[in-house]
Order: C-alpha cells, then structure tokens, then sequence
C-alpha cells in the first residue's frame, strides 16, 4: 500500500439516479492532498450516495471517481480496501457479541468471510501480534482499551461510534470515509470524539473525508468543506466561507 502523506480524491461528474430519484447530479470536486475534510448538506442532498459510489457499494450511471488520479469506479469494496480505502457508516455497524479486540481484527480478515466462519479465520490468521498491538493502540487511542476483551455489546451508542471509527483504520487506510460519526451521540461526548478524529488523522495522516449534520462539530474539525444540495455541490472552501455563504444558509433553512 502506498504512502498515506501522497493521497488525492477527484469526484468528475459523478450521477446516480434511483429510479425516478435523482440521488447524484453530475457532482465533481477535488480533495487534493492528505487532511480533514466535510462534506455536508441537508438529509437527502445525497452524501451517503456519493460514499456508497466512493467505496464501491454503488455504480453510478455517470462520471468518474480518482484515487491518487487514477480511476477507481467499478472496482469491488475488497479491491478499494487494499488501494487504502475505508469507511464507516451512517446505522453504525460492529458485531456486539464480539469483543471489541475482535471487532478491529475483523476489519483485517480476508474479504468476503463474515459470520462464524469470519470470526474463527480472524482469530486464527490474521491475529498476528503485529495486528493485535495496532489493535491495542488504536483502542487506546479512543479510551476504550479496559473493554478490550468485553464484547462490544457493553459499549454505549457513543463509544460503539469510536469503536467503528478505529476498526476503520485497522490495516492503515490512505482514505477515509466517516458518514455521521457524530450522528445520536450525547452532546457531552463530541468533544471526545473531535479530538480523537483530529488525534487519529494527526498520528495516521492520510485523507479523512467527513460526512456530517452537526455543523458545528464540522466547522471545528475540518479544513476544507464541500456542501451538496439536492444531489449537487453547492458551495465549497474553508468553515468560515461557508458559514457566511449565503446559499449554504438558504439551502439549510428552507
Ligand atoms: N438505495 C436507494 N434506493 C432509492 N433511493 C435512494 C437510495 N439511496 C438513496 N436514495 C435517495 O437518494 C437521495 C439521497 O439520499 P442519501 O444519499 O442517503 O442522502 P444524505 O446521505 O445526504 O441524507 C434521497 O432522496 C434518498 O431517498
Ligand atoms: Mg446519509
């Protein structure tokens, strides 16, 4: 896998439709280099379309998606996960009868295994020292390392946020997509959870694209922020232009 310090991401033109249901309008931005990014707009402006087409999980009917300038779309998720993509998702997704160690080794197993099959290859192959170590630290880094060996069930809904945001970086992906991290966790926690983001990106590096709803939480995290509305990019540059953007306050309010 390459160097996470040289990552780029171009979304050319990039359309999707549902049947009658115009998901994605000819989108196109350019993230050029590692960093934290947003992505925002109103339920329904097509974000989670737009990582569904990024990862893989959706062919869109038009346009192209570049990793590193090279075209990515049609490859199959396990094939973006070994360029160095990852992501997480809107529902949240982890195994709650599995430990939260076993939880981050998942993410290693070889693709396409799932169930008990999945569990018995993760603990027999891929659970070399090495990763177990990453495993360890990464749990630190998000204070979850006391429930290292209790399933993940005992978590609450926050730190099950913060435990599928660090089995995302399991096998040290160069891109990153975070759909709603901060989707239904107590206002108490957000501030935990910034500054684990902004201490993952800074000890990981790489390119951490961030889809959210919380402006807030965005505007004091990211760099650099793309706004979709209605399936289309409305407006994008830095927190403070587009808190002022005019059209970004309409398409909000309206
Ligand atoms: N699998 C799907 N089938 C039909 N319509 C969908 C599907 N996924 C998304 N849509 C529609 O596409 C539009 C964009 O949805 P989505 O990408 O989930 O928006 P966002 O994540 O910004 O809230 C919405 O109108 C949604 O109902
Ligand atoms: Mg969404």
């Amino acid at each position: 896998m390459s160097d996470a310090a040289a990552i780029s991401l171009a979304v050319a033109g990039v359309s999707k439709s549902f049947g009658g249901v115009r998901a994605l309008a000819d989108v196109s931005f350019a993230l050029p280099g590692p960093g934290l990014y947003g992505l925002i707009g109103p339920n329904g402006a097509g974000k989670t379309t737009l990582f569904d087409v990024i990862a893989g999980r959706q062919i869109a009917d038009a346009g192209r998606v570049l990793l590193d300038g090279r075209p990515v779309q049609g490859l199959r998720p396990h094939e973006l996960a070994a360029v160095g993509l990852a992501r997480t998702f809107q529902e949240c997704r982890i195994f709650p009868e599995w430990t939260c160690l076993e939880n981050l080794l998942f993410s290693l197993r070889p693709k396409g295994l799932a169930g008990a099959l999945g569990r018995i290859v993760t603990r027999r192959a891929t659970a070399a020292a090495e990763a177990i170590r990453d495993a360890r630290r990464l749990l630190a880094l998000a204070t979850l390392d006391a429930y290292a060996d209790m399933p993940a069930s005992v978590l609450s809904f926050g730190q099950r946020r913060l435990l599928e945001i660090v089995a995302a970086l399991m096998g040290r992906p160069r891109l990153l997509l975070l759909d709603e991290p901060a989707a239904g966790i107590n206002p108490g926690l957000l501030g935990v959870l910034a500054d684990l983001i902004r201490m993952l990106h800074a000890e990981r590096g790489g390119l951490f694209l961030i889809v959210e709803h919380n402006m807030e939480f965005i505007m004091g995290l990211a760099r650099h922020i793309v706004v979709m509305h209605q399936g289309a990019v409305l407006e994008e540059g830095p927190p403070a232009a587009i808190q002022a953007s005019a059209r970004v306050i309409e398409a909000y309010l309206g």
